[in-house]
């Protein structure tokens, strides 16, 4: 069962954010990694040195596995950003650098 269901959630009228340039809609309250997840994202950073797939692996801000960059501000922790209307979510690798 859809988890919004499940919790008679009604949440607020979804609104678009960009991932790597494609338009995905996003609920409020979401972070930045349920909202990757929701569409159908599940690594978004590689690791530095063997360029290893990388998301979700804590989900509390713990591990920093995964890191995004959100609107050119690099390595935040998607687990604990809230996404924001007209987000704009790049996939990262390696330091998030430009290097
Ligand atoms: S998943 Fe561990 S810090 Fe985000």
């Amino acid at each position: 069962m859809n988890p919004l269901r499940l919790a008679r959630a009604r949440p607020a009228p979804p609104f678009t954010v960009t991932v790597d340039g494609r338009r995905t809609e996003a609920l409020p309250g979401r972070t930045v990694a349920a909202v990757l997840w929701a569409a159908g994202i599940t690594s978004w950073r590689s690791t530095r040195g063997a360029g290893r797939p990388r998301g979700v692996f804590c989900g509390i801000g713990v591990c920093f596995d995964c890191l995004v960059t959100v609107n050119d501000r690099p390595n935040l922790r998607a687990c604990l950003v809230p996404v924001r209307p007209g987000d704009v979510i790049r996939t990262q690798e390696g330091t998030g650098h430009a290097d």
